[in-house]
């Protein structure tokens, strides 16, 4: 599987405009996206798979594409220059695809956005710290719910980042059935755990803490409340 991620300077064109942040680097809540989908393929064969907010390689979605066998990904930005840099990374991995149609498109969270052509067409979503701004959760909520099939999920990946990600969860509740699995990998949760007795500089709720592992939360998001109830089992697995 190869990436590419954009290695210029960043300019003062990259602060205006658009948010940028996706094209500053890979973020870890991307990495830790990319293990929990490969360490779950088998939920994910077969099946029709969007990433909302990508950023510069799409890299979760681009390794499913690669090892996990799903009916389809479809790689997704608000930012051109991620969505240019995604399709760079589509076509240079596109032998290693097999049957998979991957695809990449931008896509806004706004509730105006004409999404017509995704309506209902995905079993998954996932996405990875796209919860930072407070202004774009509720745009961000009605893509979800326009792409989301009738009994499908989201994943979404984050870290605190002050109280965004609890604000976003709390949006998410009155629309979705939403699980908060802070526990979700054995390895991450010890070393988190670790990072916080041990280090004093460790903070978990800033997003880079230099070089140590970061504590993520992801939750699952599913339609309603009563559908949360008749999928617990395979909602389970996929947690
Ligand atoms: C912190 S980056 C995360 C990128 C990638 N998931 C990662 O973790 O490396 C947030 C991403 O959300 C995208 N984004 C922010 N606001 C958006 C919006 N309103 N519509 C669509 N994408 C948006 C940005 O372009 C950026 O790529």
């Amino acid at each position: 599987m190869l990436i590419k991620q954009r290695c210029r300077k960043v300019v003062l064109e990259d602060l205006t405009g658009f948010d940028n942040t996706g094209n500053v680097c890979l973020w870890p809540s991307e990495e830790v996206l990319a293990s929990y989908v490969l360490k779950r393929k088998d939920q994910f064969c077969g099946k029709a798979v969007c990433e909302l907010g990508a950023g510069m390689t799409g890299l979760a979605g681009i390794a499913l594409a690669v090892m996990g066998n799903p009916l389809k990904v479809l790689l997704t930005d608000g930012n051109e220059d991620c969505v240019k840099n995604m399709e760079a990374v589509v076509r240079q991995n596109k032998s290693s695809f097999g049957s998979t149609i991957v695809q990449s498109e931008q896509v806004l969270w706004e509730i105006n956005s004409d999404l017509s052509h995704l309506e209902s067409q995905f079993d998954f979503i996932i996405g990875a710290d796209c919860l930072f701004f407070n202004q774009s959760h509720y745009g961000l909520l009605h893509v979800i719910a326009v792409l989301l099939k009738e009994a499908g999920f989201a994943v979404i990946m984050a870290p605190q980042r002050k109280d965004t990600r609890e604000t976003f969860c709390s949006k998410a509740s009155s629309q979705f059935s939403v699980e908060k699995i802070e526990n979700y990998d054995p390895v991450v949760w010890s070393q988190h755990q670790a990072a916080k007795n041990e280090d004093p500089l460790y903070d978990e709720d800033i997003h880079y803490p230099m070089g140590k592992i970061q504590t993520f939360s992801h939750f699952l998001i599913a339609r309603n409340p009563a559908l949360h109830d008749s999928t617990k089992s395979s909602k389970k697995q996929v947690a």
